[in-house]
């Protein structure tokens, strides 16, 4: 029997998850990976060359895509050692998803609320499992009001720290609801890193990506603090910044928010506000 860990990491078509499958030891993981596009899973796939890693796509910001996606990996896998929800994005212009949902809220956070909870029975199948969640420093300007979740009058810098906050508060909830389970769960800042998050914007996208990534570093860098949260001790329940544990300001530790946030985010994907384990 292989005692290599599954590892499953979205947005492993670009960018930090790119990179961070190409840093993974090929004799300790198998790698399970996601893409926006059949194109892109495709692309990676074939850039990445490698028998020890599968890249499926999967719309986040879709329901039954991500349901699709729970399928086939259950299918596949029953157990996933550890979930990286790495995927993200940022639109200049916020728009709704097909749900009426603001759509940088729904494919940052929800549909990784989605996803983890599809797949907590094979993480937690795990002899050591781990859920980290890649948000990011703009957290700390977050604003988290339930009612404007599809309001599109909002900047997109308001919109991408209202998603990353979702993504902190997802973690607290969460090591909350699994308290007597052995399981891990973090969130992280990977930096600035140069990579295509502002690319989904047409002709401006372009232009704010070429600016990124020259302000930016490198995509080694941020996946290197990605692999820092998947190996290092004691990091349950805490938020990292470039590596370095980070104490969480009151807005991102408000468990009762978080907890509004959960059983919300349960109605929109149509599940039981009791998380079943
Ligand atoms: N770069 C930074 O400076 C920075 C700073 C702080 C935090 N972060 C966070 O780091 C994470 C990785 O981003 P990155 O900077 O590496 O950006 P990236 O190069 O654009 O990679 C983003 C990944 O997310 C996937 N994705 C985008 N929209 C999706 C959707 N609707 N459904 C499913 N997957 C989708 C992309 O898939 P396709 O390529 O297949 O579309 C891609 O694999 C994000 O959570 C981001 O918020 C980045």
């Amino acid at each position: 029997m292989s005692n290599k860990k599954n590892i499953l990491i979205t947005g492993a078509t670009s960018g930090i998850g790119f990179q961070t499958c190409k840093l993974l030891s090929p004799e300790k993981f198998n790698i399970i990976g996601t893409g926006s596009s059949k194109k892109s899973c495709a692309n990676a796939t074939k850039k990445l060359n490698s028998d020890h890693i599968q890249i499926f796509d999967c719309d986040l910001s879709d329901n039954n895509s991500v349901h699709q996606l729970s399928e086939t990996i259950k299918s596949q896998f029953k157990t996933i050692d550890i979930l990286v929800n790495n995927a993200g994005t940022l639109y200049v212009k916020p728009q709704l998803d097909s749900k009426g949902i603001e759509k940088t809220f729904s494919v940052n956070y929800l549909g990784h609320y989605l996803l983890t909870r599809l797949l907590i029975k094979n993480i937690l199948n795990s002899n050591s499992p781990r859920i980290i969640n890649v948000s990011s420093v703009a957290h700390k300007r977050g604003v988290l009001d339930l009612s404007k979740l599809n309001d599109v009058n909002l900047t997109s810098f308001q919109a991408y720290s209202r998603s990353k906050l979702a993504q902190i508060l997802f973690m607290k909830i969460l090591s909350e609801k699994l308290h007597t389970k052995n399981v891990t769960i973090s969130s992280l800042h990977p930096g600035l890193i140069g990579t295509n998050l502002l690319s989904k914007n047409g002709f401006l996208g372009n232009l704010l990506t070429v600016g990124h990534k020259l302000v930016g570093k490198s995509t080694t860098s941020g996946a290197k603090n990605v692999l820092f949260n998947i190996e290092a001790e004691n990091t349950h329940n805490k938020y990292f910044s470039n590596s370095k544990n980070e104490k969480l300001l009151n807005h991102a530790n408000d468990i009762d928010k978080a907890s509004e946030l959960w059983d919300f985010s349960a109605k929109l994907c149509d599940l039981p506000i009791k998380l079943e384990i």
